[in-house]
């Protein structure tokens, strides 16, 4: 088997708030575990202290501007890559990885109030931050993730149905940017979890089969 092969792929879910991520992602690891893969499940923003300062700013406990904001999300994302049990790390050794939001939240997030192309650059040029073999877009129309957000105790400053619009209409903008150079799939996941799952896991299962070439 040739290095290429054997090291781990790199899968990326993105999606609003409460658009499923957290279950098609246990779905996912579980449905590689059973085809003998080994996988980590991680998420941004991290457990490392720059993760916990950006859920105090998400949280409204603690100011930070957008553009301060943008750049922990980038110095959380250069830790996540190169920490000793981080995503480089972990890809070498031949696991696979499944990341719960990546810098694609940035773009649609971030993007917005500051200068779109400086996230972009700052992100996509950092030689520590490593391309995604695969972004999963679990597409879910803004009023269903509203509902299924109320059913949550608390809300993050992005969590209202007039601001999910926006940040999903920039998702599909950065992915029209992103079309030559990176492998989106957009899901609809407003179905029944089992046929998004079915969706989810066909895709990743198709990135396996294109690498080996079989
Ligand atoms: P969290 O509640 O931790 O996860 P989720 O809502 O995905 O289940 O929230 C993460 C929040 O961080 C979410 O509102 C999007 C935001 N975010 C950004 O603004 N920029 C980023 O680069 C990332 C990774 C996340």
């Amino acid at each position: 088997m040739s290095e290429a092969c054997k090291r781990g792929r790199f899968i990326v879910l993105e999606g609003l708030d409460g658009s499923g991520k957290g279950t098609q992602l246990a779905l996912l690891s579980k449905a590689l575990t059973d085809i003998g893969i080994t996988v980590h499940e991680t998420a941004e923003p991290t457990q490392s202290s720059t993760g916990g300062l950006i859920r105090d700013v998400l949280a409204g406990l603690q100011k930070r501007t957008a553009y301060e904001l943008a750049a922990l999300f980038l110095t959380d994302r250069i830790f996540h890559n190169t920490s000793p049990a981080g995503i480089k790390s972990l890809l070498e050794k031949g696991v696979t990885v499944i990341c719960d939001r990546y810098y694609y939240s940035s773009f649609a997030y971030q993007g917005a109030d500051t200068e779109l192309s400086w996230v972009m650059d700052m992100n996509l040029n950092c030689p520590e931050i490593i391309k995604p073999d695969i972004c999963i877009f679990l597409d879910v129309p803004t009023a269903l993730c509203d509902e299924r957000i109320d059913h949550r105790q608390s809300r993050e400053i992005f969590e209202n149905v007039n601001t999910m619009n926006k940040i999903r209409a920039r998702f599909f903008e950065v992915f029209d940017l992103l079309r030559e150079r990176e492998n989106i799939v957009v899901i609809d996941a407003s179905r029944a979890i089992e046929e998004v799952s079915y969706d989810v896991v066909k895709s990743v299962r198709s990135l396996f089969e294109q690498q080996e070439g079989i």
